[in-house]
């Protein structure tokens, strides 16, 4: 068997959702002390959707995968949706990681978390 599956090896040659919102209104930074890889993620949330989000990942392919297919999930979808968002959830519908890269689905859901808590903080000193 392949080690990644199809979806895999297609959100990481051709990533959705890459690159900066400039006027995002949540930004979450999130890295893994081990591997050092990083995560970048911009939400622009209008009426409590999300109604656009972008990342830049320096990191392993399991890692752009991931966050290429978390913010598919989360795209156009209510906040309350986004924030139960797991990595459980990103890694199956990857069809699946190996165990030892399931650390990079775990960075793609604290990296839109953190985003999300950043948007709270916002919102809550406007
Ligand atoms: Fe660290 Fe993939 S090896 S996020």
């Amino acid at each position: 068997m392949a080690l990644y599956s199809e979806k895999v090896m297609d959100h990481f040659l051709n990533p959705r959702n890459v690159g900066v919102i400039e006027d995002a209104n949540g930004i979450g930074e999130v890295g893994n002390a081990k591997c050092g890889d990083i995560m970048k993620m911009y939400l622009k949330i209008e009426d409590d959707i999300i109604q656009d989000v972008k990342f830049e990942t320096f990191g392993c392919g399991s890692a752009i995968a991931s966050s290429s297919m978390a913010t598919e999930l989360i795209k156009g979808k209510p906040v309350a949706q986004a924030r139960e968002l797991t990595n459980k959830a990103v890694a199956e519908a990857l069809d699946g990681l190996p165990d030892y890269k399931m650390h990079c689905s775990v960075l793609a859901e604290e990296a839109i978390h953190s985003a999300l808590e950043d948007y709270e903080k916002r919102k809550n000193n406007s």
